[in-house]
């Protein structure tokens, strides 16, 4: 099945099993803004647990704080953002579609890569064993034609990108021939700059010294609460702050379902460090993140580390790797990790006029500098939907009546991240089954989230918990209560179902909490 449609078929499962609705549903839905139903709001919420406890919990030297999305209008000018949080827009004047002139530029040079890469997919076919490709790579006179072209145009992009000459912009996309994807012309507008953040006004009365803005990155309340935060914590470099919090972004191309979104939460973690120690905690983390999103269960395949040319950076960066996911649509961006040098809060410093600095050592031999940062920073919404892509799977299961397939709809999820852990299923509707299955979910709910479900056919039970990930069936049957009457004493026990193999085993029913908890351990 063409990635097109494995990614049409996931969103409107989400929207279906009640994970993803777009939102303001009944108004015909907002632009690139959606509602997490009863199930995503479960997956969400252990992802975002599990994050926290990693950094929390697991690190002694990493504290947490939630600070509040408005914040002094002024914070925003020092970190850049009022001048320099932009995107460059161009129009067609034919479509009247309006996109990303960085965005087009960027589909084009992928657009070279995708030519050399099916010059070497048919080279490797056509020699078998024996290709090498590094010196394919290297020597074969079509390949070199496109990369001379691709990193000419890389070359002069990231120029232009970094003088912010916005004429250059649109003389790339003229040169290379560009055209609009919906009406086919190159009838294209001047490039402008487009601010992404919201703006609001704070009391009564509308005027520019009121502005206050929706905040783009969580990043900014652990910069202006370092102070707070180090005098309250006692911790000495190296120590991390962390926060869970909305963000918000006016995106000019929102799109790919949740992938780029206006509203989404975050979860950044500032890794205050000694100058100098920058770039080892750098590659700490970026081996930290690695292993957290294998740990999340997400395959290693679909998983690649980009690390930014210098020219590519940040204006406060020292060096950056962006986690990329092998998303339906192709590669995206999932975590950040970047070195921040202390850009912010020298910054920060520089304009509210406090120090933003740590003190190291004792009388006259004390000596005080600003910290360097390393920050990783990650989207909820993306690891959600990493996470989907990775467990929709569509398995053949065997052939109707008709000998048509038999399609089993299943969500592998990672238990620890299943909404449901478990789903109590008594084979029959009758109170001499479905009291002691409600029993047992009660029990088992002061643990877990448990489902309960007792309509329908024990086969579509199943079949319904796959489809939202449940990894436990438990059926309760007659054999489990017995029969008092006929002498037919309780085995008290339990049909287990797993939902990766599909196989069952029995088990008492005082072993199940102990063995859904070593289940679900990440
Ligand atoms: N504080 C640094 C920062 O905000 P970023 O690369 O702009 O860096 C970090 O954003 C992460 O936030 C991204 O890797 C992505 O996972 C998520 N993110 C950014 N913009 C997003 C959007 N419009 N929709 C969903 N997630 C987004």
């Amino acid at each position: 099945m063409a990635q097109e449609d494995v990614f049409k078929k996931l969103v409107s499962h989400c929207k279906e099993y009640g994970f993803v609705f777009p939102s303001s549903d009944i108004y015909d839905g907002l632009g690139a803004v959606y509602d997490y139903g009863q199930m995503g709001v479960e997956l969400k919420n252990n992802i975002k647990q599990y994050w926290w406890q990693s950094m929390v919990l697991l690190h002694e030297n990493i504290v947490g704080i939630d600070s509040a999305i408005f914040m002094h209008p002024t914070i925003w000018k020092a970190s850049g953002h009022v001048d320099a949080f932009n995107d460059p827009l161009i129009d067609n004047r034919d479509s009247k579609k309006r996109y990303r002139a960085d965005v087009l530029i960027e589909d084009q040079l992928a657009k070279y890569d995708d030519k050399i890469n099916k010059e070497v997919a048919k080279a490797a076919k056509r020699f078998g064993e024996a290709f090498d490709e590094a010196q394919f790579r290297s020597t074969n006179g079509r390949v070199l034609e496109h990369q001379a072209k691709r990193d000419a145009l890389h070359e002069r992009f990231a120029k232009a990108l970094n003088d912010n000459n916005l004429d250059e912009l649109r003389q790339i996309i003229l040169d290379e021939e560009i055209v609009c994807p919906i009406s086919g012309t190159k009838n294209w507008t001047e490039v402008r700059q487009f601010n992404l953040m919201f703006k609001t006004f704070q009391g009564v009365t509308e005027d520019a010294k009121n502005t206050v803005y929706l905040r783009p990155e969580t990043a900014q309340g652990i910069f202006t609460n370092f102070v707070n935060t180090q005098r309250t914590t006692r911790r000495k470099l190296p120590f991390g702050v962390c926060q869970i919090g909305k963000s918000f972004r006016n995106e000019i191309t929102p799109g790919n379902f949740i992938f780029r979104v206006r509203e989404f939460e975050q979860m950044e973690l500032e890794f205050f460090c000694k100058p100098g120690t920058d770039l080892e905690w750098f590659q700490y983390w970026r081996t930290f993140c690695h292993n957290w999103l294998l740990g999340i269960g997400l395959k290693d395949e679909n998983l690649r580390l980009r690390d930014h040319d210098p020219e590519e950076l940040c204006f406060y960066s020292k060096a950056t790797t962006d986690f990329e996911f092998l998303f339906p649509f192709g590669w995206g961006e999932l975590w950040g990790v970047a070195d921040r040098t202390d850009y912010d809060l020298t910054q920060h410093q520089n304009t509210s006029g406090v120090k933003m600095v740590y003190r190291e050592g004792e009388g006259k031999d004390m000596v005080e500098y600003v910290p360097y940062v390393i920050e990783p920073s990650l989207g909820v919404e993306r690891s959600v939907l990493a996470v989907l892509c990775d467990a929709y799977d569509e398995e053949v299961v065997g052939q109707d009546k008709k000998g048509n397939d038999d399609v089993r709809v299943v969500l592998h999820f990672h238990p620890a991240l299943a909404p449901f852990k478990a789903a109590i299923l008594p084979l029959s509707k009758k109170d001499v089954l479905a009291g002691p299955a409600m029993e047992l979910y009660n029990e088992l709910s002061k643990e877990f989230m448990v489902d309960y479900d007792e309509t329908g056919s024990i086969g579509k039970r199943y079949r319904r918990e796959d489809e939202i990930g449940t990894p436990f069936c438990i059926t309760v049957d007659f054999d489990t209560v017995g029969d008092e009457a006929k002498g037919i004493a309780a085995d008290n026990c339990v049909t287990v179902r797993d939902r990766d193999t599909m196989e069952q085993v029995r088990m008492p029913i005082s072993e199940l909490k102990s063995y859904i908890e070593s289940k679900i351990e990440f």
